[in-house]
């Protein structure tokens, strides 16, 4: 039986996976593979687990990326390699599957760990493989006692699955002398010790304040056992990301209009909080807005595919980073 893909208690966390999830679809998967007879080739692996398709969504879907495509196939082939010595009696214990992914906002992190969650499930690692995106908010409670009911809930919801705490950091305030965070810490470690039989933790956030977090808290930087790390995009690639997204709520660019989107990204990154694809992402919403409007003015015209279907140069050079003055 196939278990839902994610389940999400924070409002803001279930909007960014939502739309990881509508932007880059994954297909449902089959029974994970230890109902399977014990297989004895890497092929065997593959073919039972399917994880194969996940892998190849994963390159073909996502954009750039390199480091960290190779990083999930070298950990696809650790677990692949372990489910082969398991079947010789060779694997001890469940190997430590903690990751931590670090980069800047919108670098496709939330998107890659939930192929990570379909890889893990599909490979038999984890029960259902859904993922369960929290912050802060969602583990530590404002009063003495809330804070251990409240992760303990959370982690009862993503057992099974993938827990990726996205802005990990917040959790540790060490200028708050009596900060609750400490707890939810304390029992997150515990069951990243105990149950990692059943549940990967995935913590997300920039490197810098991630890097500062694990030289604080040892315990935590010592259970996780790959750290991934996500560039940010050359404007090439979000030119191609840009392609994609249009592509897949059936929109294309017009004559000249990926030449001015290419002009709005130089300006954009100019700017302050720029959020990588999800700054493409957001550009292009409005894009659809103005390409509506325009479309709207005119009530009587007949409107064609190519009509409804095309970003104009005038739904790009009308955002107001082209009014600022470049004088
Ligand atoms: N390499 C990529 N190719 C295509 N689309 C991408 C790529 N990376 C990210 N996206 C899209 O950009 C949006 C933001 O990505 P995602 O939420 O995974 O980033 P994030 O690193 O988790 O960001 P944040 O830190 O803001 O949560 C999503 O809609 C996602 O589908
Ligand atoms: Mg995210």
């Amino acid at each position: 039986m196939n278990a839902p893909l994610y389940t999400i208690p924070g409002s803001t966390a279930r909007a960014v996976a939502e739309e990881a999830v509508a932007a880059v679809p994954v297909a449902s998967t089959g029974s994970a593979v230890s109902d399977a007879p014990v297989p004895r080739t890497v092929a065997e692996v593959l073919a039972q687990s399917r994880i194969d398709d996940v892998m190849d969504e994963l390159d073909r879907d996502l954009v750039g990326l390199a480091p960290v495509k190779t990083r999930i196939r070298d950990i696809a082939a650790l677990l692949v390699i372990d489910k082969l010595r398991s079947g010789f009696g060779l694997s001890a214990q469940s190997p430590s599957l903690h990751m931590c992914f670090t980069g800047n906002p919108g670098t496709g992190k939330t998107t890659v760990a939930l192929r990570m969650a379909e890889i893990l499930h599909r490979l038999g690692y984890v029960r259902k493989g859904h993922l369960v995106a929290v912050t802060r908010d969602d583990l530590v409670g404002q009063y003495i006692g809330h804070t251990a009911p409240k992760t303990k809930e959370v982690l009862k919801k993503a057992m099974g699955g993938v827990l990726f705490i996205d802005e990990a950091y917040y959790l540790y305030k060490p200028e708050n002398e009596r900060d609750y965070g400490q707890e939810a810490i304390e029992i997150l470690l515990q069951v990243m010790e105990n149950q990692r039989d059943d549940l990967v933790v995935i913590l997300a956030g920039y490197k810098d304040r991630m890097d500062h977090f694990f030289q604080s808290n040892p315990g935590m930087s010592s259970r996780i056992a790959h750290h991934l790390d996500f560039p940010d995009y050359a404007t090439p690639e979000l030119l191609s990301i840009a392609d994609k997204m249009l592509d897949q709520q059936h929109y294309t660019f017009g004559e000249g209009a990926r030449e001015a989107f290419d002009d709005y990204l130089g300006r954009r990154l100019e700017q302050p909080h720029f959020a990588n694809a999800r700054s493409v992402r957001n550009a292009l919403d409005r894009a659809r807005l103005r390409q509506a409007s325009r479309l709207f003015q005119d009530r009587d015209r007949v409107l064609t595919r190519d009509d409804l279907t095309t970003i104009e140069v005038a739904d790009i050079r009308s955002s107001r980073l082209f009014a600022v003055s470049t004088a």
